[in-house]
């Protein structure tokens, strides 16, 4: 059978930044390691104000198709994943596809387009539906460009604003990939839930201790039917294990919640036993809540454990890089947590093809999707092409008054003239209606 699977990303961040503990912490009157440590997060990327999903999927796939010399004729299927859309009708993948046609030769009107949307999952599931066309031998040799785009903002004083961030990633879906290649193994676990609700509204309406249980409980369900399929996972299968992470500490919670279904005869559980004074609790919750106490209880024995932290330490902490420095972006979150585990094998000199990563995508609603891939050869070079660090230090640093001006302005609370913070440089920008997307 082919492989199929990603062949190439491409990352485009929101041009500013806003410093959780230099300027959100002080606002708020609030410990900076509330957010340092607690969520684990430095920074949140922030669109300026000629930024939106639409530009910066935009922007991220151009990148994609310059580096991979790709032409319209090469791609036959554009999808969009995202929870900020502002059309109910058009997807947003079709205003992508107009601003790619302004740069190139060519146009995409024999490309099927659609948008995806369930919550940050939606990624994920965009990317499992372009596998499913390839394998489904639609593509005609063509590859798909998936791209997950989100301004991740929360009303002001809502307890997710400090987990804020906006950025795309943009994912090429073809044959023989460069960059890793997707099991047809997968595990779901999915239930009608109402903690993160987004009904025709500008920022999201969210109980946020309710969804981190939530997130939990989804994630067993999960990780138990993966295993149904792919039979008892153990703690050496996976090299890294990237998660979708709203925030880093939200990882640490399901790390360990994950650990529980790869330390089967290792010897980590007597060692816990002994920590905590009785056997840990291992029986299903009816109740969120209970579980996710247990889950706490099972972490803090887990902490303790050598083996543990030398599990963290190389599979999941390398998955959170990029995130400590760019928040929550929604959809793209757990495609960055890839880049951020593959950027990290790079840079110590870690030559990780052929090994397997363990990816677990959640969102509200509520979805958990736990899935396996394999790193191909050409990993190398397809990460070293990346220039997100650049991006993440060229940001421009907010004060707290601009950052409350430039989040009206995404709230379309202002009529006053839009301020630039920065200025674009050979990208995608929104200028108004109807002059969407003209390059600058
Ligand atoms: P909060 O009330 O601001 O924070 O909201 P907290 O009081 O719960 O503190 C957070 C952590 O910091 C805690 O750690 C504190 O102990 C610690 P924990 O006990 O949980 O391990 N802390 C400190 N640590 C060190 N020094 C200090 C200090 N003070 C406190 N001085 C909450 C947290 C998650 C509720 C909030 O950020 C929120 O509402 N976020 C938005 C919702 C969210 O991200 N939920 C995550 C799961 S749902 C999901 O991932 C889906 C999503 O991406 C959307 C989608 O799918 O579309 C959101």
């Amino acid at each position: 059978m082919t492989a199929v699977g990603i062949d190439a990303v491409e990352v485009w961040t929101g041009n500013l930044k806003l410093d959780l503990a230099e300027t959100f912490a002080p606002e708020k009157g609030d410990d900076p390691e509330k957010y340092t440590k607690g969520l684990g997060l430095r920074a949140s990327s922030f669109p300026d104000s000629y930024e939106d999903i639409v530009t910066m999927g935009a922007n991220a796939s151009k990148e994609l198709m310059d580096r991979k010399g790709l032409t319209p004729d090469d791609i036959g299927r554009i999808d969009v994943a995202t929870e900020s859309s502002f059309d109910n009708s058009k997807p947003i993948s079709t205003y992508i596809a107009g601003c790619l046609e302004q740069v190139y030769d060519g146009d995409f009107h024999h490309a099927n387009k659609g948008e995806r949307k369930f919550a940050c999952i939606a990624g994920t599931q965009s990317v499992d539906d372009a596998y499913n066309w390839i394998r489904a031998g639609r593509n005609r040799g063509r590859s798909a460009i998936v791209v997950a785009t989100d301004t991740a903002l929360y009303a002001r004083g809502d307890a997710g604003e400090a987990t804020q961030g906006a950025g795309a990633v943009a994912l090429l879906i073809s044959e023989d990939p460069d960059l890793v290649e997707l099991s047809t193994h997968q595990g779901y676990g999915s239930a009608d839930e109402t903690d993160f609700l987004k009904p025709n509204q500008q920022f999201p309406s969210v109980d946020g201790k309710r969804s981190v249980q939530v997130y939990l409980a989804r994630m067993r369900e999960a990780l138990e039917d993966y295993e149904s399929v792919a039979g008892d996972v153990h703690i050496d299968d996976f090299v890294y294990a990237p998660f979708h992470t709203p925030f880093p500490g939200m990882v640490r919670k399901a790390a360990a919640l994950a650990y529980r279904h790869v330390t089967r005869d290792t010897g980590v559980e007597e060692e816990l036993a002994e920590g905590i004074g009785r056997q840990p609790r291992r029986e299903s919750f009816d109740d969120d809540g209970q579980y996710e106490e247990a889950v706490r209880e099972y972490m803090d024995a887990l902490k303790e454990t050598e083996q543990y932290r030398d599990w963290y330490a190389g599979t999941v902490d390398p998955t959170l890089s990029i995130a400590r420095d760019v928040g929550n972006w929604y959809t793209a979150s757990v495609h960055l947590a890839r880049i951020s585990a593959l950027k990290t094998a790079l840079e110590t000199g870690r030559d990780v093809a052929g090994e397997s990563m363990l990816v677990a995508s959640y969102g509200s609603g509520a979805q958990a999707e736990i899935h396996g891939e394999t790193v191909q050869d050409g990993w190398e070079e397809e990460i070293a092409a990346l220039d997100i660090d650049e991006q993440v230090a060229d940001r421009y640093d907010l004060s707290w008054a601009e950052y409350e001006q430039v989040h009206d302005r995404h709230n379309h609370e202002t009529d006053s003239e839009l301020e630039e913070f920065t200025a674009p440089e050979a990208e995608f920008v929104f200028d108004g209606w109807g002059r969407m997307g003209e390059r600058k």
